[in-house]
This record gives structure tokens, C-alpha cells and sequence, in this order.
């Protein structure tokens, strides 16, 4: 207790707002259930946090001052057992490393902005992660924390400012745009009710974490000046195991979902996905020699409008080539391997399903020379209604592997997709096994583009 009372006094030093009690009107933890289907087995418990040690975080004296070292302190002392408040507006504007935590619940009923003054300063200071590039402002690791804001009011809000990168990568490709927010080796742990916007690449990763679930967030990327938006991934899941991402709506320019190397028993349900890139599986095999295991998803009831792709799986081919500037990959090895797509409604999509061993390659005969080293097994994909956009009336959707023994067991069932034209909908097949497919093939045209995005 003496020590908690030094904690709390020091917190009073650094921010005068600070509370022993629970300040009024803030929201309580909601309680999470993975609902219909959880990730295998129940999440670890999180115990309620104490009802006396809250961090208040004050807001800066002068705008866009660098609260990440007043946050920092805020979770040094509420870690083990109390609730850190940021319920003010907050500027970061340096790398913010909580990876330390544990016990501990963070309530975002505020705003959370991130510093975009001078992009450059974020290339050179921010986390830098091996995997694709990827970098971040912030990185939140340890042991059972929750992070909720509140919904019914217009805050709770985390935002990247991704415009002056998405700007700035029209003359600088290679510019190394953080992730709006990291998950950095979480065991059990939550985020819900939250609103993001703008992130300068994708909104969320989870990563080296197990026993996630994610609930109720509102994801938008909206660019000014007719700037395009760069990636905006909602979610990536990369070396987890163990996650639900479920009842959220985004509307963002890439990938919906998408589930990269080492992504194990995932749960993706009740999503509202406007403007995707689909509900993503990799891409995979991207790096030579290396292997990636994406095994037991489980993606249930999507609805997606304006879409490229709906369900997607993109494996690479089989020898390395190149894409784009920073991207760029193929030759590697592993597989996709028991996954389901269930209830699944399109709305003006371009592909209601693609599944391709090409991804980066434009060159269908090269990848057929090469085929893919990722092998994609037991994938069922079944229940999906809805219209396509016409992009490729009468074809509704691709499913091309780059050899016979690459691919095996992709089912196709009730799937009474239509297309704009009212002509009978049709598939680009090669190399699957058609009469376990509940749809018309057709031989693909060579040489279209399934390699992008
Ligand atoms: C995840 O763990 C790997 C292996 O330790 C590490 O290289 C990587 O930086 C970690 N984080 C991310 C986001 O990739
Ligand atoms: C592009 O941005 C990167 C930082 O990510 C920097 O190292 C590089 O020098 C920049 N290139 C140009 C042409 O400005
Ligand atoms: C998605 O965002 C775009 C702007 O970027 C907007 O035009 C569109 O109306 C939004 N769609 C929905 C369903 O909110
Ligand atoms: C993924 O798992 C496989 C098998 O355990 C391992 O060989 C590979 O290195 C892992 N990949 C990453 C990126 O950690
Ligand atoms: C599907 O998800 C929506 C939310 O996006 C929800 O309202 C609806 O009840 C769900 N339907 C089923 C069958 O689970
Ligand atoms: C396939 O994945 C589901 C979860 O989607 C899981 O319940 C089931 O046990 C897995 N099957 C096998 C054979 O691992
Ligand atoms: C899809 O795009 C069309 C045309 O851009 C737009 O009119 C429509 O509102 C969009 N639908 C949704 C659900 O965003
Ligand atoms: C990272 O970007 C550089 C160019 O900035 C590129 O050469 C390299 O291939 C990229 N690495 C990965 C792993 O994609
Ligand atoms: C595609 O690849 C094949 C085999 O490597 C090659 O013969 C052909 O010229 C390539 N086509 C194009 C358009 O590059
Ligand atoms: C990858 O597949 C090719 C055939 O496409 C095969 O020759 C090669 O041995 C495979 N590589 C590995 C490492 O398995
Ligand atoms: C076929 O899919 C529709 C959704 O498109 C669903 O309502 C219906 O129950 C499914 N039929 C069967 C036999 O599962």
C-alpha cells in the first residue's frame, strides 16, 4: 500500500488531474465474448483491475506537445492492476515502447494523434520490424491488457495523419511509413470500441501474440487533394496464434484482413468491409527458402462492398521476382491449410473469390514454369450471395494454381453470386479440382492480372 501511495503521489506530480478513484463517466471494461466461434479455446481470464490506482494522462500545455513521455509514466506506474485514462487530446511525437506491460487496461475515451510534422523524423526514429518493411510509432507487449474507448461519444479515437505520407510517397517509393498500431508479443489481451483513422500504412498488426480479440472498432481511411491512400490494411496477423477480430466496420484501400506468415487459428467474424482488397490470406512464400504456415481460419459472415477481391488467398511463385519497389518476393515454402469462408455477402466486387500462386507475377506462364512452392489444402469456401461490380462479366472470380499437386481439397459450395450482365456468372480454373467446385469454370484468359494489391 506505502508503495502505491508513492506511485499515485508521483503520478499527482506529473499530472494533476490524476485520480485514486474511478473518475466519473468513464466507460467500464466491456466484456469480450468471441461470438459465434471462438479461436479454440477460452481466453485467459483478466482479472478486474484495482478500483483505486488510476494514471491520468494530462493533456500537453501547448499543441501538439510530445505526450509519449507523460504516457510512458502513466503506464510505469498503473502497470500491475490499474487503469491508464487518456481522456484528453494527445499528440505523440516520439516512439512510445510499451512493451512492458501487464495487467493493465487503458481507456481511450480522448484522441490519440500522431505527430505528422516531418515524416522523416518517423522513418528515422520509429520501430523497425523485418517482416515486409513495417515500422511503428508505438508497440504494446506483455501479458493481459485491455484497450477500450466508448463509441457513443465522437472521441475515442487513435489517428495516423497518414495524408502527408500517402503525399510524400508520390516522389519517395521507398519512405518507411509506421503502422497506426502494433500488438508486439501480447499473451491475452483485448481492443475494442475505439475509433482509427488515416494510418501512413497499415492500421493494425498483431504480432508474436496469442489470445487477442478485437471487437466493435470503426476503421476509416479518407485522403484529401487527390492524394491516393497507401495500404491501409485493417488488421494483419503475423507469428500469432489464437485471435479474434470480429462486429467491426472499415472502410479502407487494401486488405480487409489479411493473414500473413504464421498465422494460426483465426477467427474473422461479423466484418463490414467497404473499398477492400478482400479478406486476405498472405501473401505468402514471399521470402526464398523461408517457411509460412497459415492454418485453421475460421471467417464467418462478411459482408464487403467496392471491393477488388472477396475471399482471396495470394501465395507467390515458386522463383523470386520482382514487384514493386519495396515489395518484391517469391520461392517460398509452406501452406495454407484448413480454412473456412462462411456467409460471405458481395456487393460491387471486382472477384467474389481468388485464389492465386501468382501473386506479384504478372506472367502466368512464368508462374506456371515455376509453380509455388505454398501449397493451399482443405479450403472451403461456401455461402456467398451477392453481385459482383461487372469489372469482369460474366466472370465472377479466379481460382488458378500453378500445378496440379499444389493445390488440394478447395471446395466450393452454395455460392449463387451473381454478375451485373444477368448472364450466367463463370470462374477462371486451372490446376483444382473442378468437380469439387458448386461453380461454372471456364480456362483462364493468360495473362490476367491477378498479381496486384
Ligand atoms: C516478432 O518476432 C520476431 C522474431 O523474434 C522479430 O524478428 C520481430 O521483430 C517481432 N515483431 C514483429 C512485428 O515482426
Ligand atoms: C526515402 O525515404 C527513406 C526513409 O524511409 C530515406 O532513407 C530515403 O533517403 C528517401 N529517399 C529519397 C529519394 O528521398
Ligand atoms: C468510404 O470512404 C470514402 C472516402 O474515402 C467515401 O467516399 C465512402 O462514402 C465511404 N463509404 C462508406 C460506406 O462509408
Ligand atoms: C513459421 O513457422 C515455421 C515452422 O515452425 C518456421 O520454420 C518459420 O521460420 C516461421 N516463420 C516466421 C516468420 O517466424
Ligand atoms: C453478421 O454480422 C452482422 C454485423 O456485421 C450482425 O449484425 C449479424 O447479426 C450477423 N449475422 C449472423 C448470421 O451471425
Ligand atoms: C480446422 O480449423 C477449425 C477452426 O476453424 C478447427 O476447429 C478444426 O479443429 C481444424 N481442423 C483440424 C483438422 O485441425
Ligand atoms: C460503392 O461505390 C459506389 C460508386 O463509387 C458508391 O456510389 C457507393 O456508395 C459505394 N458503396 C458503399 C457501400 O460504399
Ligand atoms: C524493403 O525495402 C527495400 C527498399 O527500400 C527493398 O529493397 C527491400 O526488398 C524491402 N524488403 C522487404 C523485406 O520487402
Ligand atoms: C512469360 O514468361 C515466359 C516463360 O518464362 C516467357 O517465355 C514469356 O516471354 C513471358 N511473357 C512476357 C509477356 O513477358
Ligand atoms: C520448389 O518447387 C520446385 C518445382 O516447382 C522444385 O524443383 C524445388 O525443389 C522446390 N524447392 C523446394 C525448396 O522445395
Ligand atoms: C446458401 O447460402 C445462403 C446465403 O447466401 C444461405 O442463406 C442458405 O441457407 C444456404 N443454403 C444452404 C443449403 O446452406
Amino acid at each position: 500500500m506505502r508503495v502505491q501511495s508513492i506511485a499515485a503521489a508521483a503520478v499527482a506530480l506529473l499530472s494533476p488531474q490524476s485520480h485514486a478513484a474511478r473518475p466519473e463517466g468513464l466507460p467500464e471494461r466491456p466484456i469480450l465474448e468471441p461470438s459465434p466461434y471462438h479461436a479454440g479455446q477460452a481466453l485467459p481470464v483478466s482479472p478486474p483491475r484495482d478500483d483505486d490506482r488510476f494514471c491520468h494522462v494530462r493533456a500537453g500545455c501547448h499543441p501538439r506537445d510530445d505526450a509519449a513521455p507523460r504516457i510512458l509514466k502513466a503506464f510505469e506506474v498503473c502497470n500491475d492492476g490499474g487503469t491508464v485514462v487518456l481522456d484528453q487530446v494527445y499528440w505523440i511525437g516520439s516512439p512510445l515502447d510499451l512493451t512492458f506491460l501487464k495487467h493493465v487496461d487503458v481507456v481511450i475515451t480522448g484522441e490519440v494523434h500522431f505527430d505528422d510534422t516531418d515524416v522523416y523524423y518517423w522513418a528515422d526514429h520509429s520501430f523497425k520490424y523485418p517482416y515486409q518493411n513495417t515500422s511503428a510509432f508505438w508497440q504494446i507487449g506483455g501479458e493481459d491488457v485491455n484497450i477500450y474507448g466508448d463509441l457513443s461519444n465522437d472521441q475515442s479515437l487513435i489517428d495516423g495523419h497518414g495524408q502527408a505520407y500517402w503525399k510524400e510517397i508520390e516522389t519517395n517509393t521507398t519512405l518507411r511509413r509506421p503502422l497506426l498500431f502494433v500488438f508486439e508479443g501480447l499473451e491475452g489481451g483485448s481492443m475494442s470500441n475505439l475509433r482509427m483513422r488515416n494510418p501512413p500504412f497499415w492500421f493494425n498488426l498483431i504480432a508474436n501474440s496469442t489470445d487477442i480479440i478485437v471487437s466493435n472498432m470503426d476503421l476509416e481511411a479518407v485522403a484529401t487533394d487527390g492524394v491516393k491512400i497507401a495500404n491501409s490494411d485493417g488488421w494483419d496477423t503475423y507469428r500469432s496464434n489464437r485471435v479474434v477480430i470480429q462486429d467491426s466496420v472499415i472502410n479502407n484501400t487494401d486488405d480487409c484482413v489479411s493473414f500473413k506468415p504464421n498465422s494460426t487459428n483465426v477467427v474473422v467474424q461479423g466484418l463490414v468491409c467497404h473499398g477492400s482488397h478482400g479478406i486476405s490470406i498472405g501473401s505468402l512464400g514471399q521470402y526464398k527458402g523461408l517457411t509460412d504456415i497459415v492454418e485453421n481460419l475460421h471467417i464467418y459472415n462478411i459482408s464487403m462492398s467496392n471491393a477488388s477481391d472477396g475471399a482471396r488467398i495470394k501465395v507467390w511463385p515458386g522463383i523470386e521476382t520482382d514487384f514493386q519497389d519495396n515489395l518484391n518476393g517469391g520461392g517460398g515454402l509452406g501452406w495454407v491449410r484448413n480454412v473456412t469462408y462462411d456467409l460471405f455477402h458481395h456487393e460491387n466486387n471486382d472477384r467474389a473469390i481468388t485464389i492465386t500462386q501468382c501473386y506479384g507475377q504478372k506472367n502466368q506462364t512464368l508462374c506456371n514454369e515455376f509453380p509455388a512452392n505454398l501449397t493451399i489444402e482443405d479450403i472451403t469456401m461456401k455461402n456467398m450471395w451477392g453481385t459482383t461490380s461487372g469489372a469482369y462479366d460474366p466472370r465472377a472470380g479466379t481460382l488458378v494454381c500453378s500445378a496440379d499437386d499444389r493445390c488440394s481439397n478447395i471446395r466450393v459450395e452454395n455460392v449463387t453470386v451473381t454478375v451485373p450482365s444477368g448472364e450466367s456468372p463463370v470462374y477462371d480454373c486451372l490446376h483444382v479440382d473442378e468437380s469439387l467446385l458448386d461453380l461454372t469454370c471456364v480456362a483462364p484468359v493468360i495473362d490476367r492480372d491477378t498479381s496486384q494489391g
